[in-house]
């Protein structure tokens, strides 16, 4: 007989205790994902975007997915993106993630899933800034974050946990507030020189490793000239470059068909030319060395966000959890079990 479905509930300080410290294994475990995905062990449907006529600002994002091999669940994130949150002191994104069972179907766990998603997007775009920099021969010293929220502070820790190490470090965000926080946060976790700068020209042509992290709705960077250093930009905001510098730029995608949905700038670069010849080639071709960056043109990282990864990231934190004995299940969360009462 099948044993009885358990449900199990896990917090955000319980996921926190789960990642926090171990950043280079979350980025094994995504690098796994991504291969898992290149080789079509995955299921990973477009996302489905729910928003609101009267407050454009505002959605929420259903995330469905399937990953085989040792990550063996199916899934779904629901994150909503209310960028107004932060004025009033709550961060913009919050998420659960749903874990369900291979065998029956079941949901078996309900995971708070704004850690889990930063982490993995951290983990992601680190993971492209190694590889896609050891390929060119070298690992940018000069880092910039232009867009500084929990993203960018996340994006800064993976790219540490992954051996990193900048002398400059640049920051640029609308807000002068948020600018001053992340410098602080810097200065109390690096040892390089930190400099705000009250211009986007700044930071860009002071950067050799770009972190784009704003909430940017358009392009709002347009000129390609900024970029003649040839930097590898990490364009994790995704809406944040004009079709001009996308076409003038060495582009890898996550996953080209997610990638060209939405607006995002590779989007807005295929409308504009009618095709998609401007993508050199996705994270897992890169992963398997069938596509590699040039040293003499800007590279820019574009990962939409595979619900494939959060999945990964989310079974990983429901087996330590039960490991640790700190599992906490709800009892009797699924009742009608007894076909004929
Ligand atoms: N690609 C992915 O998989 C993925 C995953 C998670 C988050 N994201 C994206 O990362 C971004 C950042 O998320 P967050 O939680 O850190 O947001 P946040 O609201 O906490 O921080 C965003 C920061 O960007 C600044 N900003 C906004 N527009 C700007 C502009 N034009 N120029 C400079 N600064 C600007 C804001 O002042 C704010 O400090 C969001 O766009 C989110 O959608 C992408």
């Amino acid at each position: 007989m099948t044993q009885s479905p358990s449900f199990a509930v896990i917090s955000g300080a319980q996921v926190h205790e789960a990642v926090t410290g171990r950043e280079a294994q979350v980025t094994d475990m995504i690098e796994a994902a991504y291969r898992l995905h290149g080789e079509g062990a995955t299921v990973n449907p477009d996302s489905y975007f729910l928003r609101f006529p009267d407050e454009p600002a505002n959605r929420i994002i259903a995330l469905p997915a399937s990953v085989q091999g040792d990550v063996d669940v199916h899934g779904i994130k629901w994150i909503s993106s209310f960028p107004g949150n932060v004025a009033n002191g709550i961060p913009r994104a919050s998420a659960v993630l749903i874990l369900n069972d291979t065998a029956t179907g079941y949901p078996f766990a309900c995971l708070e899933s704004s850690i889990i998603s930063a982490a993995r997007t951290a983990a992601s775009a680190a993971l492209a800034a190694a590889r896609l920099a050891d390929a060119r021969g070298e690992r940018p010293r000069r880092v910039g974050f232009f867009g500084v929220g929990l993203i960018a502070r996340y994006l800064h820790t993976y790219l540490a946990g992954n051996g990193f190490d900048f002398d400059e470090l640049h920051v640029h965000d609308l807000s002068r507030e948020h600018a001053e926080g992340f410098r602080g946060y810097l200065e109390r976790t690096e040892k390089g020189t930190v400099t705000i700068h009250d211009t986007a020209e700044g930071l860009v042509r002071s950067s050799d490793l770009i972190v784009f992290a704003t909430v940017a709705g358009e392009p709002h960077v347009t000129d390609p000239a900024w970029f003649a250093h040839n930097p590898l930009v990490l364009h994790v905001s995704l809406r944040d470059l004009s079709p001009e510098i996308i076409l003038a730029s060495y582009n890898i995608v996550d996953d080209v068909e997610h990638c060209m949905k939405a607006n995002t700038s590779p989007h807005l670069a295929e409308q504009r030319v009618g095709h998609r010849d401007f993508v050199a080639g996705t994270l897992y071709d890169v992963l398997v060395g069938t596509t590699v960056p040039p040293a003499d043109r800007p590279v820019v990282f574009s990962p939409f966000g595979l619900g494939v990864l959060d999945l990964a990231v989310a079974r990983y934190v429901y087996d330590r959890v039960t490991e640790s004995g700190d599992l906490t299940e709800i009892p009797g969360f699924f009742h009608e079990m007894k076909r004929y009462g």
